[in-house]
């Protein structure tokens, strides 16, 4: 399996070559992966910035500890999941689901009052359900970079309030959760030449 390999060649890049980009077809192929990404009943509670202003990454930097991949990389990614689940989520993705799928959405009323309580049920982890989507749409985001041999960071070390402050994610209703730097690594990152450090199989798997 060649992603197996792509995995063994990726690495979490410290060091980005300042002058390659990334092509808009290869940019796409990723936000083809994230859109394609599982999520919780479907309903895909979470949305992707694509930092493009200078300006603003360098306001995002200096809330990420400095670190040199948000100005330096590529193209970076924020991954952001809904602050708030209300049932007008919940009308949005059945009435998606109906009009792709050629049916009356009345035909989802049971389906709709189920998920309306489940969500309800939820209350206070809310913003911790839609944190956890953006995670998966972020390793297939990361998988997808190795396929195509783009090199990637997730970053988690950045101040969620600042980001949400300097990109105005309340007034959208999002909240900032988890990044991905996307672009070239530089010859003079040291760690890719390093070893990887992986635990071995059988302190990870365990048959039951
Ligand atoms: C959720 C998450 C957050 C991370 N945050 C950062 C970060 O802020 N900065 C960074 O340089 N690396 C970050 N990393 C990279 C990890 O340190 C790296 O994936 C791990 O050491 C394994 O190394 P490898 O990915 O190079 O194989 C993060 C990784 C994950 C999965």
């Amino acid at each position: 399996m060649n992603l197996i390999e792509n995995l063994k060649w990726r690495y979490a890049t410290k060091k980005y070559d300042t002058i390659k980009k990334v092509s808009v077809d290869k940019i796409n192929q990723i936000k083809e992966a994230i859109r394609l990404s599982a999520s919780s009943y479907g309903l895909q509670l979470f949305r992707v910035l694509d930092i493009k202003d200078k300006d603003i990454r360098e306001k995002l930097k200096v809330a990420s500890y400095s670190q040199p991949q948000i100005t330096d990389a590529s193209h970076l990614l924020v991954f952001c999941g809904y602050a708030d689940v209300n049932d007008g989520h919940i009308d949005e993705y059945l009435n998606l689901k109906a009009d792709t799928q050629g049916f009356d959405v009345e035909l989802l009323k049971e389906f709709r009052n189920f998920m309306k309580a489940f969500i309800e049920g939820r209350k206070s982890g809310k913003q911790v359900w839609t944190a956890k989507q953006t995670y998966i749409a972020l390793g297939n985001a990361m998988a997808a970079c190795a396929e195509l041999k783009i090199d990637s960071t997730p970053m988690e070390g950045f101040e969620a309030d600042k980001y949400n402050e300097i990109l105005g994610l309340k007034s959208k209703g999002l909240k900032a959760d988890v990044l991905l730097a996307i672009g070239f690594r530089s010859d003079e990152d040291k760690t890719q030449y390093e070893v990887k450090i992986r635990k071995p199989m059988e302190s990870l798997f365990e048959i039951v």
